[in-house]
């Protein structure tokens, strides 16, 4: 347990709490009326709760680093990844893979993405015609990230149930970090068996890689583009496995509970939908709108690195782990107005969904192309539909979003 900071305003609420997940909008803002940044004295964290100062936080990397995380991240990928990295050798490991990501170099996967997409919202559009309730995440959303990353890493597509699995397990264990009950202790047992089993896949995968060729041939698929890349040289093999890993891992279930957040709002707001099905050109400021609206990574762990770290004149105690609330941050009514009203027509500003600095995600544009895709399609598809019942947001509060999405059609 880390000394509380002078000054720093105090609460005991626990983060893993379904109650409180559910809808932990009012509480974030009760926090954000107490100041700038809270100490959460159960999980021992400092919650930073305005717009400006989690970008702070994310963006400055001197005094709030991600190196201090860097056993969790090794717990959820097997290794060090760029994500624990905070040094140049973030950039050098980081841009292994950067060009693949941009969104222009990101089109050639268009057709791709958009077969992808048919082909799990074909059959559970019929499904849900012929007046079946139909649960969206597991027969819609789940699938689509997975099989996408899966093609573009050149990996088995036939197994994308296993590596949604897999994925799920490792993402439900950063809800266990935060539960310090037996059912945490599981869940975080759960991830790391998860873990090993998809770093094993990935350890074969390269090392077919690596039969297939040698450093410095054309790549064309991911896996390979890390193995030949003279930079791979500079890497322990473990690293090149997790980072192959956060890859399977890092896209899945965050955009597919990205997704279910979409059908949720848009179900919600029925004359926004329409207007979305009639105007396409919003569907961008739409998805950007739901990310903002309903934040799916509530948090990221960073610690504070130097005995001059402060959040808005408060000093934290060098070492202490912070946790920039990027939902509380996303609903800031200094940056936005009217900020919990979901609004797709609002002037459009950066939002701290996808992270800031020098972590943003990766996948960025890879996820908002798949959910753009998607979106257009499902309006075309079903154009109406409804909730059958009322959502359930579960207790992950890192990556939070409805557990289950059944809808039916109206
Ligand atoms: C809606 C979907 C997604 C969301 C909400 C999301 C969210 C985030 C956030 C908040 C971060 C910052 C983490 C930090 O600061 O420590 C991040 C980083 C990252 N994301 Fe995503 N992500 C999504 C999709 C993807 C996809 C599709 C990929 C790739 C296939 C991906 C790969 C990564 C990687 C590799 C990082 C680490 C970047 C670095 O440390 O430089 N993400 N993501």
């Amino acid at each position: 347990m880390t000394a509380i900071a002078t000054d720093c305003p105090v609460t005991d609420q626990d983060l893993a709490d379904w109650e409180f997940n559910q809808d932990p909008y009012p509480t974030m803002e009760a926090w954000r009326a107490m100041g700038p940044v809270v100490y959460n004295v159960r999980h021992d964290r400092y919650m930073v709760t305005s717009y400006r100062d989690c970008a702070r936080v994310l963006g400055g990397v001197t005094k709030f680093n991600s190196q201090g995380s860097v056993e969790m991240f090794k717990a959820i990928f097997g290794g060090i990844t760029m994500e624990a990295l905070d040094s140049p050798r973030h950039n050098e490991m980081r841009g292994v893979w950067a060009n693949d990501f941009q969104r222009d170099t990101l089109e050639a996967q268009r057709q791709l993405i958009e077969r992808v997409v048919a082909s799990q919202l074909d059959p559970f559009v019929q499904r849900v015609k012929s007046g079946e309730m139909v649960d969206a995440i597991p027969n819609m959303t789940r699938g689509i990230p997975t099989l996408v990353i899966a093609h573009m890493l050149g990996i088995e597509t036939e197994m994308f149930e296993q590596f949604s699995a897999w994925s799920d397990a490792m993402g439900a264990s950063t809800e266990g970090h935060l539960d310090p009950t037996p059912r945490g202790a599981k869940l975080v047992a759960d991830g790391v068996a998860a873990t090993k089993a998809l770093n094993n896949h990935m350890a074969e995968t390269i090392q077919k890689r690596r039969a297939a060729g040698t450093i410095g041939d054309e790549a064309n698929d991911l896996v390979a583009r890390m193995v030949y890349d003279p930079f791979s040289r500079s890497m322990q093999e473990q690293e090149i496995i997790a980072s192959n890993t956060q890859l399977v891992f890092a896209g899945n279930e965050t955009t597919a509970k990205l997704m279910a957040s979409t059908l949720v709002a848009l179900a919600m707001h029925p004359d926004q939908r329409r207007a979305l099905a009639a105007d396409r050109s919003l569907i961008p400021q739409a998805f950007e709108e739901v990310h903002r609206w309903q934040t799916l990574t509530q948090a990221i762990p960073r610690h504070a690195c130097s005995d001059e770290s402060d959040i808005g004149g408060i000093r934290i105690p060098n070492g202490a782990e912070v946790m920039p609330l990027q939902g509380a941050g996303n609903r800031d009514p200094q940056r936005w107005e009217n900020a919990d009203a979901f609004d797709i027509f609002r002037p459009q500003r950066q939002h701290l969904g996808f992270g800031f600095g020098m972590h943003v995600c990766l996948g960025l544009n890879l996820a908002r192309l798949e959910a753009h895709i998607w979106l257009d399609q499902l309006l075309d598809k079903l154009p109406e539909y409804e909730l059958a019942e009322t959502i359930d947001y579960g207790r992950n509060f890192v990556l939070r979003g409805p557990v289950a999405v059944p809808v039916v059609a109206s």
